[in-house]
Order: C-alpha cells, then structure tokens, then sequence
C-alpha cells in the first residue's frame, strides 16, 4: 500500500527528477494473455493520453480491448478530479460496476488517473470500496501490468498512489486513438498553484522532458505518417524552467516546427509565461496553427488575484491583443470560472466586459468547484449556487453569440482542414480547421489523412459546413 497524502503532495524540493525507461516485464504475459479489458477515460488530454499509454501496455501483454464494461475481465476508469461532477460520475459508474462484480466475482477493477492521487478519495476507497481491487496513481502508471497480475492473482484492494513530486517515464508505449493526430507530452505536473486548482497536488511538480526525447518521437510520428502533434503539459509556457538548459518553449517550438510535420498545436498556455520570442515563432512558422488557448477565468483583477493567477486584468488584455496583433488570422479561446468565492455582482460584470472585449473564439465555462485541500476551499463564500448558476447561464450566452459571430466570418473564406473521419451525416467527413475550428464536408473516405481546402459555406455556433476545393 502506498496511500497517496495531501501534505506530501503540497511539497516542492530541490530534489532532482529522474528519468527513467520503462521496460516490459515478460512474467506477466501468461496470466494476463487474452484477458479482456476496458477503459472509461474522464477528463483533459492528459488523461486521454495517460489512457493511451495504458492501453498499450495492457495490449503488448496480450490483453484485448472490448467496448463494454459488462464483457471485460479488467475493468478500469481512468478519472479526472478538477470539479466536483467528474467525481460524482466516477462514484455513480462505481456503483453499476459493484453491482457486476457481485454477479461476476473474478472480474478486476481499478481506478486511475487524478481521483487515485487524492487522499480523501483513497480514503474513502479503503473505508467503503474494499471491494475493488487496486488504485493506481498518475506517478504509477508505469507499473499497471504489476499492479493488474496482482489483482488477478490475489483479489486484495491495493493503492499505489504515493504522493511524490515525480519522474519522467521515457519509452512507454501508446496506442493512438487518432491516426493522423497525436498528443505528445513536453511536460508534467504544475507549479503554479493557482487557489482553485487541485493539479499540481494530483499531478505533481513540473518536470519538462528532455528536448532531444520530444524530436525523436514527432519525427517518429512523421514517419509513421501522423500530420499534426499537439504538445501537451499543464502549462507549456514554462516547459524548461525547470532543467536549467537555457532551452525554452520558444526554442521548442521552433525545433518542432523544423521537424517539418505539418501542424503543431499546443496546450495549455499560461498568460504568465507567453514571451515575445514564443509569438515570433509561432508567427514564423506556417506550420504552428495559429490557435491559442489561453485561460483568463476571470476579468477582475481583485478575483484574478485571489485566484493566484498572477496577472491583471489589463495584463491578460494586453497579451491578447498583442496575440492579435502578431500572429494573423489567430484564433483565442480561454476558460473562465464564474462564482469564484465572494465574487460580486460587478466582478462578474467585468468577465462579460472581458469578454466583449475579446470576442473569444471559444470559451469553456465553468462554476467554481470547491476542492479538498486547495486555499480556495477556506475560502468564504456568499454567492449562492442559484447565482452562480444564473452567472453561468449569462456567459454562456454571451460566448456562444461571439463563438457563432467568429464562425460567420469565415463564410465565403476558404480555410485548410485536416479531415480525421467520416461525419455522423452520410456522404460527409469532418476535420479541424488550422484554427481549429470543426469543419464538415461532403466526401467520401479517400479524403481522410488529408489536409485539403474548404470553402467555408454556413456557420453554426460549434461547427462549419464547407465544400471541398482542393
Ligand atoms: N472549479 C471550477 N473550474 C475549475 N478549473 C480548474 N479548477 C477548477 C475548480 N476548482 C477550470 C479552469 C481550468 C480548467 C481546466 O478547469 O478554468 O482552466
Ligand atoms: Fe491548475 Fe493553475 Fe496549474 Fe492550470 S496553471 S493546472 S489552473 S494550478
């Protein structure tokens, strides 16, 4: 047992992160051949990409993914922590999978990803889910094959959840979800400790991979014919503060740009640390997409300061018009927390004024959640969950008109998309505009894994309809 600790996970030291290669262990492979498997992911890229690298490991020991919980021998949810409704709906697949095993005893099931990392979540596990078999934490993932043997061999709850502030796990496997597509990590973990967020305590401390580790697997991917990579870590911005190479995001880019891959994305940026050279470079190289996320949460500094996000309303507004200003045609979206405690009417009014001054291409909203061991969670709080809600609801409208507004601008416009799959709609097939907007076509089949023109036809809210030009 390694119960994780909220204390422990508070910590940063000087201790060094540690590289480490992951290795396949072939003693399990007899137990664990055609065994069945599936995975429930909740939550960000991160997770999604946690879960590919745990379906390649399952995989290379011969297990077998099935689509439905009810037909798997392992049965495992890859969870997420950020608002208290990820939570719920992890509990509420718990009880349907506990009422299973009590029809299927032999089957396994575990929990992973950021709910593992929490203590009061392990806690509660060990005091009323002993009948599940393990937990297995964001630092740990690396040993799931270990972990997995164990439970078919002993059936004993096991939690392997230390808080640690964490290592980097070179050389695991993945098993891509999209063909063209792929997630590649630059970093892990968070430093910023913002008072709402309870990452950098499921996550651990920021430790940025080795550079020449990130090249080797775009070039990679190149060959295996992908087209575009998404750099992904909690706040890419900071991606080498922590290993004193003086080799930054800004550098990074770029040498990701020269690999030649078609399209690089990245998320999520900090306003904090978004520099003039990261600008220059993403505007000089036609194959950075010119999208950018960038979480605001809020539009009033006196909550923005509480929020420890260290930067000002003017601040925000001055990198985004700067964005604006030197990357052309770039398109913004953000995130925002509304009923952030104690948040008053007028702060409130100062996120709309934000917002209209922004016209974000896409915003993801959210109320505030209370998290277990965060500074937010001390916090009083007047605002009534009725308030927040109507917060919420006024937002939203006003961030869909805009989402809506930005698409309409685009009609008659040709953009480049890169088609992922067919459309829900027959004859049809969608893609990602290089602003990432989604984009449907008529079009068959021959079309996917292409990057082709699309004149753009009509507008919704979260989609276009376009026509193929070439
Ligand atoms: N409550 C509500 N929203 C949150 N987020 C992070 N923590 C919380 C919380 N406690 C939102 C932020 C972040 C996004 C990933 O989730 O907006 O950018
Ligand atoms: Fe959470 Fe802030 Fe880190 Fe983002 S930057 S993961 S919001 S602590």
């Amino acid at each position: 047992m390694n119960m994780p600790s909220l204390k422990e996970a508070k910590k940063r030291t000087d201790k060094r992160v540690e590289t480490k290669t992951y290795k396949k262990e072939n003693k399990y492979q007899e137990l664990l051949k055609n065994k069945t498997f599936y995975i429930k992911t909740y939550g960000c890229q991160m997770n999604e990409h946690d879960s590919e690298n745990m379906i390649a490991i399952l995989k290379e020991y011969g297990m077998k993914e099935v689509k439905d919980y009810e037909d798997a021998d392992l049965i495992m949810l890859n969870t997420c922590s950020i608002r208290e409704n990820a939570h719920n709906k992890v509990f509420g697949m718990l009880g349907r999978i506990k009422h299973l095993k009590g029809i299927k005893k032999d089957i396994v099931v575990g929990l992973a990803g950021c709910m593992a990392q929490e203590e009061v979540v392990a806690n509660e596990i060990l005091n009323k889910y002993k009948w599940m078999d393990f937990v297995l934490g964001t630092h740990n993932i690396h040993n799931l094959a270990e972990i997995v043997y164990d439970s078919f061999k002993d059936r004993k709850l096991k939690i392997e959840a230390q808080s640690i502030e964490g290592d980097i796990i070179e050389n695991m496997p993945a098993d891509r979800q999209n063909k063209y597509k792929a997630y590649v990590n630059i970093m892990y973990g968070c430093d910023k400790f913002c008072t709402y967020c309870i990452v950098p305590y499921t996550r651990g401390k920021q430790r940025s991979r080795n550079k020449d580790d990130i090249i080797k697997e775009v070039k990679d991917l190149i060959k295996e014919g992908y087209k575009e990579v998404t750099l992904l870590g909690q706040n890419v911005n900071a991606y080498g503060k922590d290993r004193n190479d003086n080799y930054n995001m800004a550098n990074l880019l770029e040498d990701v740009a020269k690999t030649g891959i078609d399209r690089v994305r990245f998320m999520t940026s900090h306003p904090w640390d978004f520099t003039d050279d990261m600008i220059d470079i993403i505007a000089k190289y036609h194959n950075i997409m010119p999208s950018i996320h960038l979480p605001v949460q809020s539009g009033n500094t006196r909550i923005l300061k509480l929020m420890g996000r260290r930067y000002t309303k003017e601040e925000y507004l001055d990198l985004f018009y700067k964005l604006k200003d030197r990357i052309p045609k770039v398109a913004i979206s953000t995130d925002i927390i509304v009923g952030f405690p104690n948040e008053t009417e007028e702060e409130f009014n100062d996120t709309l004024e934000l917002v209209n001054k922004c016209k974000f291409d896409l915003a993801y909203t959210f109320i505030f959640s209370k998290r277990v061991g965060t500074p937010a969670e001390k916090m009083k709080d007047n605002v009534t969950l009725e308030e927040k809600e109507q917060r919420l609801y006024k937002l939203n409208e006003l961030v869909n008109k805009y989402a809506l507004e930005n698409n309409k601008k685009l009609e008659g416009e040709i953009v480049e998309v890169l088609v992922e799959a067919l459309s829900d709609k027959e004859g049809f097939v969608m893609g990602y505009s290089d602003t990432n907007k989604l984009v449907n076509l008529k079009g068959e089949e021959d079309l996917i894994g292409k990057i082709v023109k699309v004149k753009i036809l009509e507008a919704k809210t979260w989609s276009l309809n376009g026509e193929y030009v070439e």
